[in-house]
Parts: structure tokens; C-alpha cells; sequence
């Protein structure tokens, strides 16, 4: 199994912990290329997440270099995807089948494993509409770890919290060796 992995990156508080995850993947031989939406931008920047992931950072849907378009060759290129940060947002977009950026257009143009680790405030996670979008993505087949009960960017202690960037790659190692 080639070691090859996207890192969506969205606009959630918890994008600072991006670089981490991206550092224990690399540590563990992974190649990494990073996609970030542009909330993710006003979080954390692109600069950040080119130094730690060694490579460009991708953003925009209609760059195009060499001729490929990008979702279609970043697809191609991944053996696994992993949200980081997953907010509401795009756990709603991806299970109604919405494609309006970068990070929406490689998810669903790929057929590899998708693992999102979502962070948010315990209201939002909470809230029945974003459940029924979890449960729905989980039975599509989607991937999830966490969110953890801990203490949150709001203030308050619940469930919402990013999962340890070391809990995350060690998932991503296990459910890619079992996918083989
Ligand atoms: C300070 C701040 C923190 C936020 N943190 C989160 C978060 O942790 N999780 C979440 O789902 N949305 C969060 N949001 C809202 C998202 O940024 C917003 O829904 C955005 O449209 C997400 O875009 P994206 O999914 O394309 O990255 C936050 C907004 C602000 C202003």
C-alpha cells in the first residue's frame, strides 16, 4: 500500500492542530499533500502546513498545473483521506453530495478511505441534523475518530473536542493496513 495521504484541513478552531497530525504521519513515512478550504485559511496558514507537509498546499479548484485538474489528480494520488477538523460544515456538504470546493470535489472524485475527525462545540455536535448526517456518512462507509469529550475551544467541557493527533494516525495506520 503506497503511503500517500491528503490532509483536508477546514475551518475549525482545531486547524492548529493540523501540523502536529501532519508531522506524526510523516513521521511514520507517509506523503502528504494538504487541501484546505478557505475558512481553513483564516485559522491557520497555508505557509504553516506547506513547511510541515514539505510539499504545496492546495486551495483552489481552478488552479491547474501541467494540464490535471487538481481534484482528479489529488484522488488519484491518495491512499487515504483524512479530514482534520472536520466542522459541521463539511460533514453536511459531503453527505448531501455537494461539490462546491477543492476538499468537497477530491472527496467525493475519490474511492479510497475517507476518515474525518470532527471539532466542534458540543451544541453543534451535538445538534440532530448534523447526528443524522454522522450516522448517514458512517453507514455510506465513511470513517470517523472522535470527537472526544474533553475540554473545548469555547470554554466549556463536552463532547466536540479533537481527537489526539496521536489517536488519529494511529487509526488512519490500522484502518489502511486492514483495507490492505
Ligand atoms: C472562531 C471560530 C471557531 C469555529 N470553530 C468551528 C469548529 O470547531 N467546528 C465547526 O464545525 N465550525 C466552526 N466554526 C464555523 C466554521 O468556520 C464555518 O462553519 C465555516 O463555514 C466552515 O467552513 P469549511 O467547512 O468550508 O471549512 C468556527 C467559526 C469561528 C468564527
Amino acid at each position: 500500500m503506497k503511503k500517500q495521504a491528503i490532509v483536508g484541513v477546514c475551518g475549525s478552531i482545531a486547524a492548529y492542530k493540523a501540523p502536529e497530525v501532519i508531522r506524526f504521519l510523516r513521521e511514520k513515512g507517509w506523503q502528504v499533500k494538504v487541501v484546505m478550504t478557505a475558512e481553513a485559511t483564516r485559522f491557520i496558514t497555508p505557509l504553516t502546513l506547506e513547511v510541515v507537509s514539505g510539499d504545496q498546499v492546495y486551495l483552489d479548484m481552478f488552479q491547474r498545473e501541467n494540464w490535471e485538474i487538481a481534484h482528479i489528480s489529488l484522488s488519484d494520488f491518495a491512499s487515504v483521506i483524512l479530514i482534520v477538523g472536520a466542522t459541521a460544515n463539511i460533514l453536511g456538504k459531503v453527505a448531501a453530495g455537494l461539490c462546491d470546493d477543492l476538499l468537497t470535489c477530491t472527496i467525493c472524485a475519490s474511492k479510497t478511505l475517507v476518515i474525518f475527525a470532527p471539532a466542534m462545540n458540543e451544541n453543534m455536535w451535538l445538534n440532530p441534523i448534523v447526528q443524522k448526517n454522522v450516522s448517514f456518512l458512517k453507514k455510506t462507509g465513511y470513517l470517523f475518530v472522535g470527537p472526544e469529550k474533553g475540554q473545548l475551544a469555547c470554554g466549556k467541557t463536552g463532547w466536540g473536542r479533537l481527537a489526539e493527533p496521536e489517536t488519529i494516525v494511529n487509526f488512519l495506520e490500522e484502518k489502511v493496513r486492514r483495507n490492505g
